[in-house]
């Protein structure tokens, strides 16, 4: 990774790394192949390149639609450029159907179809395991404010219609997903952008046929074959990297 130690790092995290951008604003965001769930660790040999791709290619279906996300271009198989956003302290998850964590708190059955989609949010502490949070606990603590959370729900309402009809295209549910979002300043305006990523690893993804999983929950129920699932979402989105899963391998950065 000699590549690499030229940047300055800006913060490392459990799949991604964030260096200084070329350019004041920005940020490079490397994808690693590393997994973490809980206690588990693990690697999952080309995730990094796939969620790259995957990334990129939801992020600017967004940008196109208005709905604005950080990401501004690829620059090579694991680097994306970014812009540098004061990032919220909060994951907003939209759920349409049952499963993980709500499933478990709620005692529904996974795959029950919910009543409408559901906003939840958690707030980002490693140490405290990222736990579930209200409004009130937001806007008290002065993690974001009323608007801010207007904003937000809105945006993630609006992905959640805009992805679930493009994975459904595709023959995938798109059971729920994981946003982050970000503050960016324009001398004294603010506006609330899309950051981290979009990819199997934020968003429970089921075959609409099968109901086989093609997401994270493969490393974190240890279901195998986790490659392969990030891989066909990737070729069903038709953006599988030109030379197939050979070039998943690939160097590890390019500048
Ligand atoms: O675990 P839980 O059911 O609350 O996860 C809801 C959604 O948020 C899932 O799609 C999961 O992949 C995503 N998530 C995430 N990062 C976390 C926690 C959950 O991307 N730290």
């Amino acid at each position: 990774m000699a590549s690499m130690s030229r940047r300055r790092q800006i913060y490392e995290g459990k799949a991604k790394v964030l260096f200084e951008g070329p350019e004041p604003g920005t940020l490079v965001q490397y994808f690693k192949d590393d997994a973490a769930a809980q206690q588990k660790r693990g690697t999952i040999t080309g995730k990094g390149v796939l969620n790259n791709r995957i990334s990129e290619y939801l992020m600017t279906k967004l940008n196109e639609l208005g709905v604005q996300t950080h990401f501004v271009r690829r620059l090579n198989m694991r680097e994306q450029l970014v812009r540098e956003v004061e990032i919220i302290p909060l994951q907003v998850v939209v759920r349409n159907v049952a499963a993980g964590s709500l499933a478990t708190r709620l005692g529904i059955a996974e795959g029950t179809q919910l009543p409408r989609s559901i906003v939840e949010y958690y707030y980002k502490s490693e140490p405290l395991h990222d736990p579930m949070v209200s409004e009130e606990h937001i806007t008290a603590f002065g993690w974001a404010s009323t608007q801010d959370l207007d904003d937000m729900m809105a945006m993630a309402l609006r992905v959640n219609d805009f992805l679930s009809g493009l994975f459904l295209g595709v023959g995938i549910r798109l059971v729920d997903f994981k946003l982050e979002f970000g503050r960016l300043w324009n001398n004294d305006e603010m506006r609330i952008i899309i950051a981290d990523e979009i990819s199997p690893d934020s968003c429970r993804l089921w075959d609409i046929k099968t109901n086989d999983k093609m997401d994270k929950d493969r490393f974190r129920e240890d279901l195998g074959q986790v490659e392969e699932a990030y891989q066909e979402v990737a070729r069903r989105l038709g953006i599988l990297p030109e030379g197939g899963p050979a070039d998943l391998k690939g160097p590890k950065t390019m500048q």
